[in-house]
Formats: C-alpha cells, structure tokens, sequence
C-alpha cells in the first residue's frame, strides 16, 4: 500500500523483508545515501552564498574554507558510507580508483559496493539550475572477508540491486529502485524529513520532449542527426518540444514525468560519448526500465553492457520505450546505408 504521509524512513523498513537478502545492509545503506543527501542538499542550498562569504574573507564553522560543492558532496556520501561500515568499497566520478573499505570490527564482511556520481550537472550550480546526485549499488563478487577488486566494480548494469538519484531541484527529491518499481521522495525541509510524493513512478509509453545538447549536431552520427530531423518534422504529433538542462538527473527527472528522450550519442568530440556506464548511465538504465522506460547506446541494451573501465563512456539514449525504439530504428537504419 503506498501511502503519501509515509516518510521514507517508514518507507525503507516496510519494504526491508521484499529485498533477497534480508540481512537489513541494504537498508541501512539506502538510510545512509539518505542523510548524506540531507547534507549535500543543505550545501547546495547555500550556493549563491559561497561568493558573499568568501568575498567577506570568512571560513565555515569548522574554519575550514569553502570547496568547490562536487568535492564537497564526493567527501560527504563517502564519509557518510565509510563511517557507518555499511559498505565494502566505493567507485566515484571524483576518485581515480575504487576505495577499499576495511573496518576494523566488520573485516571485510560487508556485501554491497557503491557506485557514485556526487554531483551530476555541476557546470550548472553557478547559476541557480538544478543539480543531482546518481548512485548504483551491487553485491560484491569476490568473497566477503577479502579486500574488494575491480571485479567487483565491473559488473553489468542488470546485476544492480539498487540504484537511484537527488535531485536538488525547485524542491529536492530522492526517486530510487530497488527493482520493485520507481518511488519518489520529496524532502520537507523544515523538519529535514523525506516524504512519498510519487509513488511507482512509471514513464508514458511515448512523449513529446527530446532532450540533447544541439549544439552538437554536426558531430552526431547519422542515425542520430536523422531522428532529431524525424523529432522536428511537422505531423500529427510532431514537431516534439526541445529541452535540455544539461544535467542529466533533471533531464532524466522530467522526461520520465512528462514523456520523453534524453540523448548523449558518440561525437567526433567524444568517440564513445560522454556520460559515465557506471555510475551515470547503468544507475538511470535501471531507474528507466523498472519505470517502464527503455535505456540504449543506440544499438543494445545499456544494461547489458560488459563494463571494461572504471570510468568508461558510452553513448546513451533513455526515455520512453516508444522513443528510444524509434531512435534505434533510425541508428540501425543508417548503419545498413
Ligand atoms: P557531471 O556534472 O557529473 O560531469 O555530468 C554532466 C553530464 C550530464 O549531467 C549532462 O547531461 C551532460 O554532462 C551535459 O553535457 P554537455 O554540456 O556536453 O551537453
Ligand atoms: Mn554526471
Ligand atoms: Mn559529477
């Protein structure tokens, strides 16, 4: 039963025993990734203030002075998730390599790695538009009570066991799966309390927005520039409605309430695109599959991808299923020409 007074808190106890493994780690690890957004939404929150401060030669608090807000929310999901020993190791944007994580008391017996993209749209925080935080979590590979590996990093997209994003928008929300549906929390700052707002989100089976950066255009490939012309085209339904904010959480966010595509195709600029398999894209395939949506590199299954590299890129369409199979129609298309 959903039920909108219900908090998250609530929420995540309630759900505990309909996970596989009902051992309470997940729980506590999506309890964890929640106050770490807490925290990062107060900072982000403060944004237009660093400036005023900083020109008034002041430091936070704790005397220390202001940071850039990604290092500041990588340092603040990675303290949140290393201190409360919930999690055997670590992948983000903002780290070259993974983080092993050994307590003491735990040696290595902790099950779940985390996958993290702190702050998603970051070019956009100087100038007051939303921003977000993407996260993808696994069960380790490698036997608990060893060191992590990159084996444990590298694991497809269907072996998520949760995934999810905050977006700190005109209001912050955190929408997550742990493949049982798409649920979505609205936070009541006030009282720092997250609320179900959008019960089993699910995106329209076809929309109106496409969402790519159109500056580009010249260096798309021909599948692509060939389906933007097919989203223009004057017809029943068509031309669609261009938007595009330039972070892919908030992009994401509306296309799957409103009905829509996002695409950030392969470019002479970025021969196998821009956003990241494994904490951008994988984690948004998950999110728009359990939400009825379809997430593609244009020719496969994003999800279905072998991941290689840390910080591999790959080209990324994901939205209505609708849309994104007609994209690849247009993709397949070309290649035969
Ligand atoms: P990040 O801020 O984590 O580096 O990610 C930015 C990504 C994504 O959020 C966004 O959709 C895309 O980059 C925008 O890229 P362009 O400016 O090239 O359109
Ligand atoms: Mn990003
Ligand atoms: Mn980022």
């Amino acid at each position: 039963m959903t039920n909108t007074n219900q908090t998250l808190g609530e929420f995540i106890i309630e759900n505990q025993a309909s996970f596989k493994y009902t051992s309470g780690e997940l729980s506590r690890l999506i309890n964890s990734l929640r106050l770490a957004a807490k925290v990062v939404n107060h900072e982000v929150n403060k944004a237009g203030l660093v400036d005023i401060i900083g020109a008034a030669g002041d430091q936070n608090v704790q005397g220390e002075d202001q940071q850039k807000l990604d290092v500041y929310a990588n340092d603040a999901f990675i303290r949140t998730l290393t201190k409360r020993n919930i999690v055997c190791g670590i992948a983000s944007e903002e780290e070259d390599d993974f983080i092993s994580i050994n307590s003491q008391d735990k040696n290595h017996q902790n099950k779940y790695v985390v996958l993290i993209d702190p702050l998603d749209g970051s070019s956009n925080i100087d100038v007051n538009v939303s921003v977000g935080t993407i996260f993808s979590v696994y069960r380790r590979v490698t036997p608990v009570g060893t060191p992590v590996t990159i084996d444990d990093f590298l694991q497809k997209g269907n072996k998520q066991v949760a995934a999810g994003y905050i977006v700190y928008g005109t209001s912050t929300m955190i929408v997550y799966t742990t493949g049982h549906g798409v649920n979505g929390f609205t936070l009541n700052p006030a009282i720092g309390t997250f609320y179900m707002s959008h019960p089993n989100m699910q995106f329209p089976e076809d929309g109106n927005i496409y969402s790519v950066n159109e500056g580009n255009y010249i260096r798309f490939p021909q599948g692509i520039k060939d389906y933007i012309k097919y989203c223009q085209e004057e017809k029943e339904d068509r031309p669609y409605t261009s938007r595009y904010i330039g972070s892919l959480v908030s992009d994401f966010h509306r296309n799957m309430i409103k009905g829509g595509i996002y695409m950030y195709p392969e470019s002479s600029k970025y021969p196998t695109g821009k956003l990241r398999l494994l904490y951008e894209c994988n984690p948004m395939a998950f999110l728009a599959e359990q939400a009825s949506g379809k997430a593609s590199d244009g020719y496969q299954r994003i999800m279905d991808i072998q991941p290689t590299e840390l910080h591999q890129r790959v080209p990324f369409i994901c939205g209505s299923r609708n849309m994104v199979d007609k994209a690849e129609e247009f993709m397949a298309k070309a290649k035969e020409s």
